[in-house]
């Protein structure tokens, strides 16, 4: 049988969180460590800081198992574990680059405290080469005590989707682990046992590559949706249908069905940040990423779209115009508005001299933290409709696939729907008498 393993967390972030509970749920010993006294008191209460499908429940069963334990003692964090893993935050700092402040101060804080072999695993999305940061902070720390201890670094960088996140460490695609360290790489081995199902699914590489898997994944899926954006913008000009253009080529299993959905651009916390990060990587190395460069520009237009198809249906000056937009989260199942194409939506909108009127299921409460009263946040799709002179959708929430659309006409001023994720058929929409505009059909 399996032996529990026990692990420390530094970071209750969104990783560290899910990875600690989930890692807690097969029978771990978990210890997450955070600065932060007042989430750390939260989480021993059950109140989660992010709203995650599943994770409430395991926290708090996890916490009740004692398999689950939340702390700010630095010291007794370091003790717990061979096990260190490190999912502090890398916010972008300067012209894009990840910003490692907080993930070499948890490298040193360890190396300050250290009295045996560790393992430190980088979790966080963190630019190539930064696993050897790591190793220098502690390597610095222990000869400022005038120690000599062993431990390793690895790199373990995650493919958690929002709003799946649960599920997908539970059934993971694929666990990398890079390592140099033929101990630490067992360890890591027995740590991910329980997650292998059918197959293998621990892919094992150098600690470099690893970190370079992480961003070559989240830029090549950035890349299918500007690449669909923009095949959808010509879709537009040539009067072909994008959508029975994306049955078309997904039936081919080189290209496959899923993530070809052309839309408002890309957000979240994660594509736009790597995107950037990983062409300043490219430049600090001299190498060129064509591609990428264009991947980007090709989304930031794509955010304006809902405006541009709005203008050309009302003219430029929105002035005295009311807008009702639906959808403020960057995606359905989250009220992350991290590089939400929403927040560039609604810029366009006021701007023009509108009035927006927004509904979102669950993000309202975070918009208003960035838009403070800028717009309106209506109680219910309905109710964002009221007195408005158009419809936007900016985040295909699955509330609004099937809504009533007599109702919908009755409340407009004007049936004018601008749908930035193509919910709705155009022939049916057309038929009940909607002037209806998608994307790329
Ligand atoms: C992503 C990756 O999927 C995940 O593996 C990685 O670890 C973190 O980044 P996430 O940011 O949660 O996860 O969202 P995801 O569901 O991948 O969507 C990202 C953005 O792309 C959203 O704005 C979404 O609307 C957009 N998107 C996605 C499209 O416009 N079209 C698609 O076909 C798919």
């Amino acid at each position: 049988e399996r032996k529990r393993m026990k692990l420390t967390i530094v970071g209750t972030g969104y990783v560290g969180l899910v990875t600690g509970a989930c890692l807690a749920e097969v029978g771990n010993e978990v210890l997450c460590l955070d600065v932060d006294a007042s989430k750390v008191a939260d989480l021993r209460a059950g109140i989660m800081p992010i709203h995650e499908p599943g994770l409430e429940a395991l926290v708090s069963r996890n916490q009740q198992a004692g398999r689950l334990r939340f702390t700010t003692d630095v010291d007794e964090a370091v003790a717990y574990a061979t096990l260190q893993m490190i999912a502090v935050g890398t916010p972008p700092g300067e012209n894009g680059a990840a910003d490692l402040q907080h993930v070499v101060a948890a490298a040193r804080q360890i190396g300050r405290r250290m009295a045996d072999y560790k393992i430190i695993v980088d979790k966080s999305t963190v630019p190539v080469g930064t696993a050897d940061k790591v190793g220098e902070a502690i390597a610095e720390e222990l000869a400022g005590r005038g120690v000599q201890l062993p431990y390793a670094v690895v790199s373990n960088p995650e493919f958690l989707k929002e709003g799946a996140a649960v599920e997908d460490f539970m059934r993971p695609d694929r666990i990398v682990v890079g390592s140099d360290d033929e101990r630490a790489t067992q360890w890591l081995r027995a740590l991910y046992q329980p997650f292998q199902r059918s197959h293998e699914r621990l892919v094992l590489m150098d600690v470099r590559s690893a970190e370079l898997t992480k961003y070559a994944a989240n830029a090549m899926l950035a890349t299918r949706i500007s690449f669909m954006n923009e095949m959808a913008n010509l879709a537009e000009a040539l009067q072909a249908d994008i959508e029975q253009v994306r049955r078309g080529i997904g039936a081919d299993p080189r290209i496959g069905y899923q993530f070809l959905y052309p839309g408002v651009g890309y957000g979240g916390s994660c594509f736009p940040k790597d995107v950037r990060a990983l062409r300043r990587t490219a430049e600090a190395h001299g190498v060129q990423l064509r591609v990428l460069e264009a991947v980007e520009a090709a989304n930031d237009a794509q955010k304006h779209k809902l405006v541009i198809k709005l203008v050309q249906r009302l003219g430029a000056s929105l002035r005295g115009r009311c807008i009702a937009l639906w959808g403020l989260a960057f995606k359905p199942d989250t009220d992350d508005m991290r590089e939400a194409p929403s927040l560039t939506v609604i810029d366009g909108l006021l701007d023009r001299g509108a009035r927006v009127s927004a509904y979102d299921p669950t993000a309202s409460k975070a918009a208003r933290k960035l838009l403070g009263e800028r717009i309106h946040y209506a109680a219910s799709p309905m109710a964002a409709l009221e007195g408005a002179d158009a419809l936007l959708i900016a985040t295909e929430w699955k509330e609004f696939r099937s809504p009533d659309f007599d109702a919908i006409k009755r409340t407009l001023k004007r049936p004018l729907i601008i749908d930035g994720r193509n919910l709705y058929d155009p022939a049916y929409l057309r038929e009940l008498g909607f002037v209806y505009d998608a994307i790329g059909r």
